[in-house]
């Protein structure tokens, strides 16, 4: 009996010595020290022994099974520590080497250009008004002050929208200019309190459509931000001060403006504002054609008919509102000569302004 537990561990380790992957270990676990291994057949063999064989075969079979099981163990761990080096090997990544960066995207110039518009609006106390881009005819330019057939149409060529109306005042157009949300502001606020409706500050901000060649200087579709303040007592002066104050703010302190008389219908006197050029500082150069001027907006007193359409009565309130184009600005600041690069979507020239 002992002689044989001897030849049962031998053949055991042999095998075990050759084995290299965790299946055949296991294979070799069920058949070396599972239930029904040889050396387990000897324990329930023991009852056919003398007293005396028993305890030293006993023993021996003790010795062999721990044996084996502490052979399996290590072996185990080997093959374990084998196929972590394998993979350390195969899958070795460098965690010193500096990461890609993403590449983040950033926000389109003339994105840029109207926050900053905005953002120094809001601090002189005006509130953003978001007004439609679909618009009718009749909010567009009746409401403004343009009659159908009025010249001052000829300024704006317009996109209309084909819904079969007949009526003119229904027609739907693509806005030509963020005017018409004068209307649906001073509509809106007078509503609330007709017999007192509240005093207004708004800028207006958004897209603008014409219905234009694109060339270098013209594009079918451009932002405007319009302003709109009305109340008791607004002069000329408050337009004056407040839009020379924007001025200096957008474009620094030194900023020279002057006006000139103009016309529009919604606005009555109007007036172009001009500011010194900044790329030249008024000496005259290409940009400003000679000039030393710059035209960045237009501007009046709120036309008495356009308070009256809005629900407010011209003779307890006046007000001034102003249009300007973000984008001019912006391709004046930069010297951008051409204005179908602003949304041309070419990353050579967005990542400019990054
Ligand atoms: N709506 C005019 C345009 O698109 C710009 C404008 C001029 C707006 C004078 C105004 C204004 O509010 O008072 O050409």
């Amino acid at each position: 009996m002992l002689e044989k537990l001897n030849e049962i561990e031998k053949a055991a380790l042999e095998s075990l010595a050759a084995i290299a992957d965790e299946a055949a270990l296991e294979a070799w676990r069920v058949a070396n020290v599972g239930r029904s291994s040889p050396v387990m057949s000897v324990f329930s063999q023991m009852g056919a022994l003398s007293k005396e064989e028993r305890p030293l075969v006993g023993q021996r079979a003790n010795q062999v099974k721990l044996a084996l099981e502490a052979a399996f163990a290590e072996k185990q761990s080997a093959l374990k520590q084998a196929a972590l080096q394998q993979s350390l090997a195969s899958e070795r990544l460098d965690i010193s080497l500096p990461g890609r960066p993403l590449r983040a995207g950033g926000l389109h110039p003339a994105t840029q250009n109207l926050r900053r518009i905005l953002a120094i609006l809001a601090e002189m106390g005006f509130q953003v008004y978001t007004s439609r881009e679909v618009e009718s005819d009749e909010y567009n330019f009746q409401l403004l002050n343009i009659p159908p057939y009025h010249p001052a149409r000829e300024m704006q060529d317009t996109f209309y929208i084909d819904t079969g109306a007949s009526d003119e005042a229904e027609r739907q157009v693509l806005r030509t200019h963020t005017s018409p949300g004068q209307i649906r502001a001073m509509r809106q606020f007078s509503a609330e309190n007709p017999e007192n409706p509240p005093e207004i500050r708004i800028a207006l901000p958004g897209m603008v459509y014409r219905f234009e060649q694109i060339t270098a200087r013209s594009e079918v579709q451009f932002n405007q931000v319009e302003g709109l303040v009305v109340g008791k007592n607004i002069t000329f002066g408050d337009l004056k001060g407040t839009l020379a104050e924007f001025v200096r703010r957008m474009f620094g302190r030194g900023a020279k403006t002057r006006f000139r008389a103009s016309y529009f219908p919604f606005t009555e006197p109007s007036a172009e504002m001009d500011v010194e050029c900044f790329v030249c500082g008024g000496k005259g150069c290409g940009v400003c054609k000679k000039s030393g001027w710059l035209e960045i907006l237009g501007c009046g007193m709120v036309h008495p008919v356009v308070l009256q359409n809005g629900g407010y009565d011209p003779q307890k309130y006046t007000g001034f509102a102003f249009g300007m184009g973000p984008e001019r600005q912006l391709m004046l600041r930069h010297k951008i000569e051409d204005i179908r690069y602003i949304w041309g979507n070419d990353l050579r020239f967005l990542e400019q302004f990054g």
